[in-house]
């Protein structure tokens, strides 16, 4: 553990957890059950970036385009949502976890919409991990949406095109000011699949093969290793980053 500790950890881990259909598939399990298995590897996720006093980890658990699988798949999905937050909520205010939630909410089932909001409430005094989950989200529609917001206040007078700088876009996506620094994909694609873009811009990328349900403690070891090893240069020469 002394090692583990010495080694550079990124501030703001995203995961996206790809794999769960063919693991069930491979098990002759229906879909929903590789969901379900992948509950697993998200409370290992919780508690090792915890304790790791990493900052902030954010959860790909949804997308836009998700809507578009079966019905009963969506359902599911919703179902286990609700479910797993109600079992696990008060492990997490425990943890001094603070969750929020980001996406476009509205389009989410109206008891889960409130269940999302009371989760936030509960936890928003929590000085601990700060775990983002995001359901309905597209980084598109978050980039979307902050054009939006800021298009609002310049037609309102409040704010002047000029006055719209990187930092002031940062403030109005969803994250705000939480540039991810690794991003974790399991499942085998190597691709963002419209993953938070606007704060992936100098994220390291970490593609494995390995399937959601089966991402282990030293898988996501490997990741913080791979993460460690990178020389983050943010578009300087490599003697400017050293001095
Ligand atoms: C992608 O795998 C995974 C999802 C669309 C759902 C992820 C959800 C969970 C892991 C459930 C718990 C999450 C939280 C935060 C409560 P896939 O179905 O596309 O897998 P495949 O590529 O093998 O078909």
């Amino acid at each position: 553990m002394a090692g583990a500790a010495a080694k550079t950890l990124p501030r703001h881990v995203a995961i996206t957890m790809d794999g769960n259909g063919r693991w069930a598939a491979a098990r002759g399990l229906g879909r929903a059950a590789g969901h379900k298995a992948g509950l697993g590897p998200v409370r290992m996720c919780i508690q090792e970036c915890s304790q790791r006093n990493i900052e902030a980890l954010t959860l790909f658990a949804f997308s836009s385009e998700n809507w578009a699988r079966p019905a009963a798949e969506v359902g599911s999905l919703m179902g286990l949502f609700f479910d797993s937050l109600e079992a696990e909520i008060s492990e997490l205010q425990a943890r001094n976890v603070a969750m929020r939630f980001i996406g476009a909410r509205r389009r989410l089932p109206v008891r889960l919409q409130a269940q999302l909001a009371a989760a936030e409430e509960r936890t928003a005094g929590n000085t601990g991990l700060k775990l983002q989950v995001a359901v309905s989200y597209g980084g598109r529609w978050d980039i979307v949406q902050a054009a939006a917001q800021l298009a609002r206040e310049c037609a309102s007078g409040a704010l002047r095109a000029e006055e719209i700088t990187e930092e002031r876009f940062a403030q109005a996506t969803t994250l705000g000011h939480c540039d991810a620094e690794l991003v974790i994909r399991t499942g085998g694609e190597q691709r963002l699949s419209n993953f938070l873009l606007w704060h992936c811009a100098y994220a390291e990328l970490y593609f494995t093969p390995r399937l959601w349900p089966d991402f282990g403690v030293a898988d996501l070891e490997e990741a913080l290793d791979f993460f460690a090893a990178r020389e983050r240069r943010f578009g300087l020469l490599s003697g400017q980053v050293a001095s």
